[in-house]
């Protein structure tokens, strides 16, 4: 089939480069000509594992091609994903839905006969009606769909092209119909195809993306009621997770969430809600967005007492600038947030992160930053481990405590070997695990 893509961020890109990948014929567009200059030379504007393969593939077999040009690429195609960005509203918690919208009145003049826009982008309940209705004032038999997004990124490649559902929302059985032959070879591969209304897929984006959400706080409130009552919230949470029900995945206690989608898309649904005069129903998401950002000051307080007192003067390492690991991104990064308060509060600051550390500079330009994890903790009176790393689990804590001014760590994460470092002389700590630094005796992960 042909195709084009409309966005070249996260999502659209690797939709573009996956719907190549699967013998589809895609012109990917953008109004931004430095990034589409880039992706046409084959250059990945952001980290993601197998994609930068897939785009040369792609671009080598001639399937995908990148324009600017939304007029020309609009008339090659008979189905387009409508991929761009839905950011948090400055002055609200709402989405800011300028992007999808410019992107239908831009495309709707150049539509003849049937089309399908299918969009991809993360939307409040009722947009994609509302954008049908503009769409078809416009080009009549052009018809909306919507097909919300759920890769991860740091497995953006994997997710798209081995989903564990498809879900379409669709006003007739023929855009049904060329959903199910874009995504042929996944439904061959008997990936679960949930065809539904507009509203349907919609929220069911936003409801997965907060209940994802829900279940880190979840974790993290415990986490709080263990350090109060001297429990181990890691143990707890693997006890919990062992029940089929509940299962393990998404209740990793630690920072919270951060990155451009769970903090926002709990705060677009509450802000829909109460659009809807229904803001009680899903009034736990606010607690759900307190104690997530509960944790970034938790770890400053952390910081403190493992300094014996104030940070000001204090020389304290991070590990981790990225909003998780396997990603470059730090929009709204847990690490980051921390890395600035503890600068605000007078501590020199040295970041370190395998991958995040040009666009964490570009964030905040005042810190400092390395990709050399000694330099990052060279007399430090406190290490932050901030981000899960995986190399960051191979650091040698006996080396690293040859550099540090205080061997004192606090593990944010709750994936270092804590009876490892402790025999390497470090003082460890980390939240919900009271006795980490007290009782050698307890059974450590
Ligand atoms: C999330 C969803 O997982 C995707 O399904 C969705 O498509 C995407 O948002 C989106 O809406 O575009 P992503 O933002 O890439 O994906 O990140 P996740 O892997 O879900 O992690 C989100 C945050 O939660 C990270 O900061 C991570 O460190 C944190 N997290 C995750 C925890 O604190 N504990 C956990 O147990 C799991």
């Amino acid at each position: 089939m042909r195709l084009t893509v409309i966005g070249t961020g996260y999502v659209g890109l690797v939709h573009a480069a996956c719907m190549a990948e699967i013998g589809h014929t895609v012109i990917g567009i953008d109004l931004d000509t430095d990034r589409i200059e880039g992706l046409t030379r084959g250059r990945v504007p952001f980290y993601e594992p197998g994609l930068r393969e897939l785009l040369h593939r792609g671009q080598e077999s001639g399937r995908l091609r990148f324009t600017t040009s939304l007029a020309a690429a609009a008339r090659s195609a008979q189905t387009h994903f409508v991929c761009v960005g839905t950011p948090q509203r400055l002055d609200s918690h709402a989405a800011d839905l300028r992007f999808v919208d410019a992107v239908v009145d831009d495309l709707a003049p150049h539509l003849r006969g049937w089309c399908l826009i299918v969009g991809k982008s993360t939307v409040p309940v009722g947009t994609a009606a509302r954008l049908g209705a503009r769409l078809t004032r416009i080009a009549p038999e052009a018809e909306i769909a919507w097909n919300p997004e759920f890769l991860r990124e740091g497995f953006a490649v994997q997710d798209t092209l081995r989903p564990e559902r498809l879900v379409a929302g669709v006003l007739s059985p023929r855009a049904d119909a060329v959903l199910r032959e874009v995504y042929a070879p996944m439904l061959r591969a008997h990936v679960p195809f949930v065809s539904t209304d507009l509203p349907t897929a919609e929220l069911v984006k936003l409801a997965a993306n907060s209940f994802l959400a829900t279940k880190i706080s979840f974790i993290n409130a415990m986490a709080e009621l263990c350090d109060a009552t001297g429990a181990d919230v890691v143990t707890l949470a693997d006890a919990i997770g062992r029940d089929a029900r509940i299962g393990h995945r998404y209740l990793q206690p630690g920072l919270g969430f951060g990155g451009s989608c769970l903090p926002k898309d709990i705060r677009a649904l509450m802000a829909r809600a109460e659009e809807l005069g229904l803001g009680e129903s899903v009034g736990f998401l606010r607690q759900v967005d307190e104690i997530n950002t509960r944790q970034r000051r938790r770890v400053v307080v952390l910081a403190e007492q493992l300094a014996g007192g104030s940070l000001s003067g204090l020389n304290v390492a991070v590990l981790g600038a990225a909003f998780k690991p396997g990603s470059d991104d730090v929009r709204d990064s847990p690490a980051l947030a921390v890395a600035e308060e503890i600068h605000r509060q007078g501590a020199r600051v040295r970041v370190h992160d395998p991958e995040a550390v040009d666009n964490a500079r570009a964030a905040l330009p005042w810190l400092q930053f390395t990709l050399d994890v000694p330099k990052s903790c060279e007399d430090a009176d406190v290490v932050l481990h901030l981000t899960a790393w995986p190399a960051y689990r191979e650091i040698d804590p006996a080396e690293l405590a040859s550099v540090v001014r205080r061997p004192a760590i606090l593990d944010a994460r709750h994936t270092l070997d804590a009876a490892r470092w402790r025999s390497a002389g470090w003082t460890v700590r980390a939240f919900g695990r009271p006795k980490l630094g007290r009782d050698p005796g307890e059974g450590f992960r």
